[in-house]
């Protein structure tokens, strides 16, 4: 969740601005170097730690402070990345030769200022936010991440959609020669994923550009990727490449795969059943066991639940 500054600390207890952002320079240039263990300590590695001993001068409003954080290397080892291939090892071992840098996203349909911006361009002006955010996969699989990034909100203020917009549409990039399976017909490429215009401006939905203090590894779905906590990992698009207002409800990938078995919410609910099983349970990674009852909405319902007010989820999966 939203992880803020505790307002009453002793300014002798706060690292300065500048040191803080040179450990998060530092933490980079470990991550890049494969010696982020040093960066972060043993035992972020292990997963035994929260984010209030990792950054001692945040404070949260919500329960994920206190349930251990995934490590660097369970986040980024065990991945969805269809574009990579299909097991969990396959993304890190297959995205190396992705180049998420430079990067363009192109805008458009139904908005004021549509138009292919530099990446860096996009984010000037928008605060950058640390987030710790439960990821849920609808496998019934779930992690603890801290993201970096920043409010979809803000983006989607400054390039004015038009009142027409009801949804919003994003894709993938599509690089066959450094995405090794988009090589084959595994999935419909590009991997599109859509959001209602009331879900893609809540708060808690973001544009993660990085984890645990360095820029996102290319598995993880460098330089962009959509964040939306109460829902399955699936809406969670990587790299993205183009982002669309439109009047229409989008039709995203796993609909499109199997409409039987997906739909376009996804909102976390133990209520309702996957068609080959139930999402009424889920194992927390590292672990092999379910041993996790599965919260409504991921544990988001007091921020979400008004948004489907009045909707049947069951049927709208
Ligand atoms: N985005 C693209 N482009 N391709 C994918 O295969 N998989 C999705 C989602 N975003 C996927 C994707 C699924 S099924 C999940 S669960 C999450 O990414 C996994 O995110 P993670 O690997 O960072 O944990």
């Amino acid at each position: 969740m939203i992880i803020r500054r505790k307002p009453d600390i002793a300014s002798s207890e706060i690292t300065p601005e500048r040191t803080y952002l040179n450990r998060r320079h530092f933490v980079k240039k470990a991550a890049a170097a494969g010696v982020l263990g040093t960066a972060l300590g043993p035992r972020a590695l292990q997963g035994k730690t929260t984010l209030q001993e990792l950054h001692p001068r945040f404070d949260s409003m919500t329960s994920e402070m206190d349930e251990p954080l995934n490590s660097y290397e369970e986040i980024t080892t065990y991945n969805n990345f269809y574009e990579f291939g299909t097991r969990k090892s396959d993304p890190a071992e297959n995205s190396g030769a992705f180049r998420p840098r430079p990067w363009k996203v192109e805008i458009g349909g139904m908005v004021n200022k549509p138009g292919e911006y530099e990446l860096d361009d996009l984010l000037s002006g928008i605060t950058m936010e640390d987030r710790v955010y439960r990821l849920r996969c609808v496998e019934a699989w779930s992690m603890v991440i801290p993201w970096y990034g920043f409010p979809l909100s803000a983006l989607i203020d400054k390039v004015e959609p038009q009142p027409g917009a009801k949804y919003i549409e994003m894709k993938t990039i599509v690089r066959p020669e450094e995405m090794t399976h988009q090589r084959f017909p595994i999935l419909d490429w590009p991997y599109i994923e859509g959001l209602r215009m009331d879900e893609a401006m809540h708060p808690l939905t973001i544009l993660a550009t990085g984890l645990y203090g360095a820029d996102l590894p290319n598995q993880n779905g460098a330089p962009l990727r959509l964040v939306v906590p109460w829902k399955y990992g699936f809406k969670g698009v990587k790299s993205i490449q183009s982002i669309r207002f439109v009047e229409e409800m989008p039709i995203n990938t796993w609909q499109v795969q199997n409409s039987h078995e997906y739909g376009f919410f996804a909102n976390v609910n133990p209520n309702v059943s996957h068609p080959r099983w139930s999402q009424a349970r889920e194992t927390r990674l590292p672990g092999f066991r379910k041993d996790f009852d599965t919260m409504m909405f991921n544990g988001y319902t007091d921020q979400v639940q008004h948004l489907y007010a009045g909707m049947d989820l069951a049927r709208w999966k």
